[in-house]
């Protein structure tokens, strides 16, 4: 009998999660759901539609009535139906997806999509909070992380901006990640660490499978 993988990644900015969540759920053939992207699309649409980042009440309505799909085997995310991949990587959209990450009611209208989603098929999910409360239950949580100056380094190479604001930046996001009240960036106690600082992405990838492949006699017992 098959059942459902849920493989959950969680940690800070620039540890390489994407990246590698992108490539493993390919590699496995799971479905990939890039939850930071959920955040993103709720603060993109705050911005065009002028709602206050502190106004909690509109921003858990837009969080409620937003439809976010990922469309399979792309890199797409859809907005109420609009293609706005490129549109949530915006720098201003990366800092308001962090304030509207501390909005309880929107943690959780989002949590209860990811969950839907998750339910639907095997999964690569990663985030912040997977491993520690989307899926508790996860059949595999690996906690990503990376020495801060390789993360700065990363995450600078993507960008158009000086190394010193990117560094800026991520300080600031991690410290509100790590410190807000509702589901903080933690690594559960039962998820794997994997540091990435140094290794290529064929490597990442090359022990994260396995990792996998182990937990899952080889990854391949699934339905999707
Ligand atoms: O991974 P990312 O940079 O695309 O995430 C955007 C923001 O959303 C980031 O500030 C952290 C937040 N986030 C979160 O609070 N919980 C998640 N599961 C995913 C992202």
């Amino acid at each position: 009998m098959s059942k459902r993988i849920t493989v959950a990644i969680d940690g800070p900015a620039g540890a390489g999660k994407s990246t590698i969540a992108r490539r493993i759920a390919h590699k496995l053939g799971y479905l990939y759901i890039d939850t930071g992207a959920m955040y993103r699309a709720i603060a993109l649409w705050a911005l065009r539609a002028s709602v206050g980042l502190s106004d909690m009440h509109r921003l858990e309505q837009l969080a409620n009535e937003a439809i976010i799909e990922f469309v399979p085997g792309t890199n797409a995310v859809l907005l109420n139906g609009e293609d706005v991949s490129e549109a949530i990587r915006a720098p201003e959209v990366s800092n308001a997806a962090s304030e509207v990450s501390l909005v309880p009611a929107v943690r959780r209208a989002l949590v209860r999509k990811q969950r839907e989603l998750g339910e639907q098929a095997s999964v690569v999910m990663e985030g912040r909070d997977i491993g520690s409360v989307v899926f508790p239950d996860a059949t595999i949580k690996i906690f990503l992380d990376a020495h801060p100056e390789a993360r700065v380094e990363r995450r600078a190479a993507e960008s158009s901006l000086p190394p010193d604001v990117v560094a800026q930046q991520i300080g600031e996001r991690d410290n509100r990640d790590r410190a807000r009240a509702e589901s903080p960036l933690v690594q559960a106690p039962d998820a794997i660490y994997f540091d990435t600082t140094g290794l290529s992405i064929d490597e990442v990838e090359a022990g994260l499978l396995k990792i996998i492949r182990d937990r899952t006699s080889n990854g391949k017992e699934r339905t999707h």
